[in-house]
């Protein structure tokens, strides 16, 4: 008899099997309907990105994250992040990058709207300026209702929606704010979740709850509903959508069982029918699942496993002697990055994506395709790939001499960029840009900074991860924005309305080229809440351009071809996307083969205008606002007086 109900269990187990889901929709974006102060704008920009840094962070080691970032009224910034704890890990950081995405419609740029929660299907952010770390409820909480009716016993669905919310609303503030569970009695099942959010303790989630219980039956007779608040969040559904592996101890949320009463008054034909009949299923599924795996590596898998891009993963894996700490060289906002050696003697650096890319394994291939017949020497190759083993690694070329991130930070060996040599990393940079742009596949790199610039024993620089973005696909998940993009080197038409164009690299390119001359990195002048084109902007200005040229040159330089490059980053980093010029130019520029014209328009909003553009929404077109004061000098005044909102 136990046999029988083992094999029952079983059933049901392999029945409602875990979904493969990392619920990475959007739900609700709700911006704060308040506005920064017009002068702490600045600051409160500068916090906000910060903290946007910080969060990320968090999420990745612990999966949620409180940050404070600042300390005067006005401009300090308050955040959270957390996912739903039923999520996997990889589930969990696929959620937050989708949700970091839409950060841009409540941004603090050019608005000035000082707040936003972002609700997702399986993850949640908030940012505000004021602390909001023990409201469970706001104004703005919302209901979200299914879109189909349920069909059936209606009476059935509605007690057994109410027992379970109730149950789940108990349970969750006595385990750590969580709880999954369902209710299936009279042939009606009724799957649901509970959340609250971690700085919300159990007193306050119990309020939460009930709040969301009482606004839930606005949406009968919905078969779904989402109840989205400060504090907490609860969901239920007539299908599962929970991974319950991750439910431990995993509750028994179960009325009586109908099956299990006629399992119990059987005989033991019906135990031997049950064997067979698990025996079948077993083989069954197992088919099937293997046509499935077939099918999911791709109809390509023949061509992936004979082509020569693919490189098993056993031979990638000790090649990094298994991924040893010893051997990491890097870690990116995509994934860690380890030297290895290969058995033919070859030195690469392996790239483990932290993205589960086995659903998209035929793009991902194809993506890799082209990107490998990218051959520029100022460009990183990529070797090949691996994707039939348990993750997606990348195999590069293996760049020995570090990146400028490094020989621009804590001023290691800064004797060696000399003047000569800071020329050639501008110059070849360029000139790798120039081909992505415009020779190849037309790629848009989206993350252009220090980090991404890798140099050679001589000092040629070597642009590294590009056509990264392009790895994952585009259509349903703007994945590619969420891991690309610095802040500090976005484009303000990037960072506010997400719009991507080539242009937005030209104006990341602008600022590593004022970093390069400066030995400063961009972020180091965030502090003082100006950045390094507001540096250097208002030097232009005053005609001192050189006076931002590192010290450490000493002054072994030619000041001429040195403003000459600061005129350009400036250029490159203009407001406007149409007044920037295109990198094959910006090649001409620096070779002395076409006119430098003058940079027309500073590279941030002042903070009148940024006022007026409050109607600007996703979508719509970005007119830029052109720049109105004329006398240079009055430029100089406004920015001492902290007018200006930059990016
Ligand atoms: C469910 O959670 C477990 C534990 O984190 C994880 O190993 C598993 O991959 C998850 N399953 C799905 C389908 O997300
Ligand atoms: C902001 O929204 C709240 C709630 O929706 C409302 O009560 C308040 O009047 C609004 N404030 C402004 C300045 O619009
Ligand atoms: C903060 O902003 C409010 C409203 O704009 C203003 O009344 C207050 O003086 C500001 N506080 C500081 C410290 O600037
Ligand atoms: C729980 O938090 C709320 C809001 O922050 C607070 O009013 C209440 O005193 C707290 N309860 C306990 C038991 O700490
Ligand atoms: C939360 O704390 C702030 C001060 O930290 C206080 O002004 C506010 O009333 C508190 N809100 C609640 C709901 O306890
Ligand atoms: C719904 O189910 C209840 C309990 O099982 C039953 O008493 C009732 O007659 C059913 N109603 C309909 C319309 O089937
Ligand atoms: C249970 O529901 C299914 C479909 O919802 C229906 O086909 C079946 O007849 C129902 N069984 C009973 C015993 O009500
Ligand atoms: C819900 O809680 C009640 C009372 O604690 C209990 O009798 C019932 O079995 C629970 N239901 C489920 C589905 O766990």
């Amino acid at each position: 008899m136990s046999l029988a109900s083992f094999l029952l269990v079983f059933l049901f187990c392999r029945f409602f099997p875990a979904l493969a889901d990392p619920r990475a929709t959007e739900l609700a974006v709700m911006c704060s309907n308040t506005t920064a102060p017009v002068l702490q704008r600045q600051a409160f920009l500068t916090n906000f990105y910060d903290a946007m840094e910080a969060l990320t962070d968090l999420i990745t080691s612990q999966r949620y994250a409180l940050v404070v970032k600042g300390t005067t009224q006005n401009e300090t910034v308050y955040a959270f992040g957390e996912c739903m704890k039923d999520l996997s890990k990889p589930d969990c950081d696929v959620c937050f990058a989708q949700c970091k995405t839409r950060v841009h419609r409540c941004s603090p740029f050019p608005r000035g709207t000082n707040g936003g929660m972002f609700f997702f299907d399986g993850c949640y952010l908030r940012y505000d300026g004021y602390n909001f770390f023990n409201e469970s409820l706001s104004p703005r909480d919302r209901t979200i209702c299914g879109t189909e009716d349920f069909r059936g016993n209606w009476s059935v669905f509605k007690a057994n929606t109410v027992e379970l919310v109730r149950n789940l609303s108990i349970e969750a503030p006595k385990n750590e704010g969580f709880s999954v569970g369902y209710v299936r009695r009279s042939n009606v099942t009724i799957y649901g979740l509970a959340q609250c959010w971690k700085f919300v303790n159990s007193s306050s989630c119990q309020n939460c709850l009930a709040e969301a219980i009482t606004r839930i039956g606005s949406c009968s007779p919905k078969g779904e509903v989402k109840a989205l608040n400060a504090g907490c969040y609860l969901r239920y559904a007539t299908h599962n959508f929970y991974n319950s592996s991750n439910n431990n101890p995993p509750q028994e949320h179960r009325g009586h069982n109908n099956y299990a009463i006629i399992v119990a008054a059987s005989s033991a034909s019906l135990a031997f029918l049950l064997i067979v009949a698990t025996v079948i299923f077993l083989v069954w599924t197992n088919l099937l699942k293997r046509s499935r795996e077939r099918r999911q590596v791709g109809v390509l898998l023949n061509t992936v496993i004979k082509s020569k891009l693919n490189m098993p993963y056993e031979i990638l894996e000790k090649a990094t002697d298994y991924f040893s700490d010893s051997n990491k060289v890097g870690e990116g906002g995509s994934g860690s990055v380890f030297k290895g050696v290969l058995p033919d003697g070859t030195t690469v650096a392996v790239k483990r994506l932290t993205f589960n890319t086995s659903q998209w394994a035929d793009h991902f291939f194809n993506e890799v395709n082209l990107i490998s017949g990218i051959r520029h020497k100022n460009l990183v190759k990529l070797l090949g790939c691996s994707i039939t083993g348990p993750e997606s690694l990348l195999v590069y070329e293996f760049v020995p001499n570090h990146s400028l991130y490094y020989h621009l930070s804590g001023r290691r060996n800064s004797q060696q960029l000399t003047w000569e040599v800071r020329h050639k990393i501008i110059f070849g940079t360029a000139e790798g840009l120039a081909y992505l742009h415009e020779e190849s596949q037309r790629i848009i790199h989206r993350d252009i900074k220090l980090g991404n610039i890798l140099v050679d024993e001589n000092f040629t620089p070597k642009i590294a991860d590009f056509g990264l973005a392009r790895l994952f696909p585009e259509d349903k998940s703007h994945l590619s924005t969420a891991i690309c993009g610095t802040l500090g080197y976005m484009a303000p038409e990037y960072v506010v309305l997400g719009k991507l164009t080539e242009k937005a690299d030209v104006y990341s390119f602008g600022v590593l080229i004022m970093e390069i001359i400066s030995g400063k990195k961009s972020k180091s002048f965030v502090q003082n809440s100006y950045s390094i084109l507001h540096r250097v902007w208002s030097l232009y200005g005053s005609n001192k351009l050189c006076d931002i040229v590192d010290t450490m040159l000493e002054g072994n330089y030619p000041a001429e071809e040195a403003c000459k490059l600061l005129k350009i980053g400036l250029l490159c980093a203009q407001a406007s996307a149409e007044l920037r010029p295109a990198m094959s130019v910006v090649v001409k520029m620096i070779n002395n083969n076409h006119e430098i014209t003058q940079p027309t328009q500073p590279p941030f909003l002042n903070g009148s205008s940024a006022e007026s553009s409050k109607s600007i929404l996703p979508g719509e077109s970005f007119q830029p606002r052109s720049y109105t004061q004329s006398s240079e000098d009055s430029m100089t005044e406004s920015l001492i007086h902290h007018k200006w909102v930059t990016i």
